[in-house]
């Protein structure tokens, strides 16, 4: 199958296209600036940027896979807003996949994607998840808990959120989430791509076409086999060596609010407001995939090494 992934030389598009190439398939990555270095000889890339219409030609393609990001956890910088990019993007990709008769769009959302959520990303998700089920396209839908692996933020992120020794966390640092390995979550959209389920006897042929209807109208929610706090993520990611103190949420939304307008902090309002919530699937949906928590990789497995 010819499929092309908007934000392909990302952290998780990085990994998708090198299943989707593995599996056989016409990959093409699609960003503003688009490096091929990192991705394996056989994928493609285009120049494009989702929020301008004009720069997206998909025809040709049997399916897209939506992956551009702006990440939730960084203050958005330079006139870049989560509306713009997660929802006005979702519409000019489902746009030009409707007028070049793309069969298939797989949608990266996240957890709690919701219109009226509490932070920007998620209202912004929330949006153009319906903008998705509004299209006439083949849709499938994901919503990830935080995704972790080589290349990406979640990790990194979490160790300069915890210096060593004593940690002030907010809230004591009892959000919890549900870490998944960007590998499994790859398969998944591998999986959905080709209508097919890995941990299947016998998986669907990937041929020229979409293999089968299966995952069609789906809004999966993937997360990994643990439930961890975010004190635990953070002693994980300090090798234990850490005593976590609790900063009262009111502290940290003061604070926020405070260093939010400067620039080089990238903590902001929003960040502290999405620590209120737990980023965990109300029914872990890998079994459509034909895997179970047990067959998936722990964040713990993966800091082991
Ligand atoms: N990582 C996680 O833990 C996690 C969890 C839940 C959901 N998600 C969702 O999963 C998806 C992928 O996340 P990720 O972590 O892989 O993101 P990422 O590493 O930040 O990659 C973002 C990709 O989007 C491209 N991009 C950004 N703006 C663009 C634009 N206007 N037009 C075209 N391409 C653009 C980037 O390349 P250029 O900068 O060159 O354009 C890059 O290829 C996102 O929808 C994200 O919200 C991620």
């Amino acid at each position: 199958m010819k499929v092309l992934v908007t934000g392909g030389t990302g952290f998780i598009g990085r990994h998708l296209c090198a299943e989707l190439d593995d599996r056989g398939h016409d990959v093409t990555a699609l960003a503003r600036s688009p490096d091929a270095s990192d991705l394996p000889a056989g994928v493609s890339v285009e120049q494009g940027d989702v929020t301008d219409r004009g720069s997206l030609d998909l025809s040709g393609q049997d399916v897209v896979v939506n992956l551009v990001a702006l990440s939730p956890l960084f203050e958005p910088k330079g006139g870049k807003t989560h509306e713009s990019v997660h929802l006005g993007g979702t519409r000019n990709v489902v746009d030009a996949a409707e007028d070049a008769g793309v069969s298939r769009l797989i949608q990266m959302s996240a957890l709690g994607a919701d219109p009226d959520g509490p932070t920007a990303y998620i209202r912004a998700k929330g949006k153009a998840e319906a903008v998705v089920r509004d299209s006439t396209l083949d849709w499938v839908i994901f919503r990830p808990s935080v995704v972790f692996g080589d290349g990406g933020e979640f990790v990194p992120f979490t160790r300069k959120l915890t210096p060593p020794v004593i940690a002030p966390l907010p809230g004591g640092g009892r959000t919890r989430f549900q870490p998944i390995w960007v590998e499994d979550v790859a398969s998944m959209l591998a999986d959905a791509v080709e209508g097919t389920s890995t941990g299947d006897p016998n998986p669907s042929d990937s041929g020229d076409a979409v293999a089968d209807e299966r995952h069609v109208g789906e809004i999966y929610e993937i997360g990994g086999p643990d439930v961890l706090t975010m004190a635990e993520v953070a002693k994980l990611t300090r090798g234990g060596n850490v005593t976590i103190v609790p900063l009262p949420m009111a502290f940290a939304k003061i604070g926020s609010a405070v260093i939010d307008p400067i620039p080089f902090v990238p903590f902001g309002a929003d960040q502290v407001r999405s620590l209120e919530f737990d980023n965990t699937t109300r029914d872990n949906d890998i079994g459509a995939f034909g895997v179970s928590e047990g067959d998936l990789l722990t964040l713990r497995e993966y800091l082991r090494g």
